[in-house]
């Protein structure tokens, strides 16, 4: 039976692109979200898709989103690192709410199949890099409420697997660094071309631009989802990322040169709490059969472009 798919955050950057994706493989879809980061116009028209304006943390929108559907893609999270520092208690009230709502709400309707959206976030400063799903997880300090965000994503998974029983596929998803149009603004490759594009001699880059991260393109993250989705193993978690790493200092290169312009680089003191390295392992997707095919250079060129 093809599946009808609930996805929570459904007009969000990496929802809609999901959403959309599936849609045009013939799955019904309804999404879930209250729009405060969301928005509608990322949705292609399709009869496929429903849209419901309602907010995970109320029982009752779940329930009436997800009712006749048999799978869930949980995704609707408060993102954005200036979120996680502004509005700690937000960011907590909806990955909790959020999750206890979608486990209650699919155990109550015999829904067999959910996929989690974790985060990179939730290995803070791992041990090894790249960094394989087996990494112990930290909250290195409740009182920085940078880690309201990995703090909520580490309940996510720990209910999802603590009510695995309860499913025939309970699937935790962490991405990495996801970019590409209209992504929202809060986030390091958005931040960097609005800098470079208002830039007449000079920009400012956080932290010391020796920090590294590893940076994948939506139309990657969507095959990398699509191998998890249909070959995933119940109470298993995937990495989504690439193991191509830069240096934030090249990746501002990068994009000054994509808009072919000379400037100066100078760095600003980075918010406490941020990590120096990220880089996925990302073997387990590669053994489902994930290849990546677009480079960083690509993708910033079709984004800018
Ligand atoms: N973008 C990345 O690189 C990245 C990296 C790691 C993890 N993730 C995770 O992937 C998921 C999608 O991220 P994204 O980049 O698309 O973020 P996004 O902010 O674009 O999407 C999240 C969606 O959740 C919705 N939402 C927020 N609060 C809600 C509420 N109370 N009720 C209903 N909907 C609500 C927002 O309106 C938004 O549409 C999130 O769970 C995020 O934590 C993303």
């Amino acid at each position: 039976m093809k599946k009808k798919i609930l996805v929570t955050g459904g007009t969000g950057f990496i929802g809609s692109a999901i959403c959309n994706f599936f849609s045009n493989k013939g799955y019904s879809i309804t999404i879930l979200d209250n729009n405060s980061r969301g928005k509608t116009n990322r949705i292609k028209k399709s009869k496929n898709i429903n849209i419901i304006k309602g907010d995970i943390k109320n029982y009752d929108d779940v329930y009436k989103s997800a009712s006749g559907t048999n799978c869930i893609f949980h995704l609707a999270a408060i993102n954005g690192t200036k979120f996680f520092y502004e509005k700690p208690d937000e960011v907590l009230d909806v990955s909790c709410k959020g999750i206890i709502n979608v486990i209650d709400v699919a155990k109550k309707l015999k829904i067999k199949n959910i996929f989690l959206a974790s985060s990179s976030e939730v290995y803070h400063l791992p041990n090894k890099i790249p960094t394989d799903e087996t990494e112990p997880l930290k909250i290195p300090d409740v009182f920085n409420s940078r880690y309201s965000y990995s703090g909520g994503k580490i309940l996510t998974e720990l209910l999802g697997i603590n009510n695995a029983k309860f499913f025939k596929k309970m699937v935790i998803f962490r991405p990495h660094n996801v970019y590409g149009k209209d992504m929202g603004e809060e986030h390091v490759i958005p931040e960097l071309i609005k800098k470079v594009k208002s830039a007449k001699t000079s920009i400012k880059i956080k932290g010391s631009g020796l920090e590294t991260r590893s940076f994948i393109y939506i139309e990657d993250f969507l095959e990398a989802f699509y191998v998890i989705f249909k070959k995933g193993k119940h109470l298993n978690i995937y990495n989504i990322g690439t193991e191509e790493r830069v240096k934030i200092l090249d990746l501002a290169k990068i994009i000054i040169k994509i808009f072919k312009k000379k400037l100066s680089i100078s760095n600003e003191k980075i918010a406490k709490g941020g990590t120096k390295h990220r880089c996925p392992d990302i073997s387990k997707i590669k053994k489902l059969g994930f290849q990546k095919k677009i480079s960083l250079n690509e993708g910033l060129s079709l984004i800018i472009k």
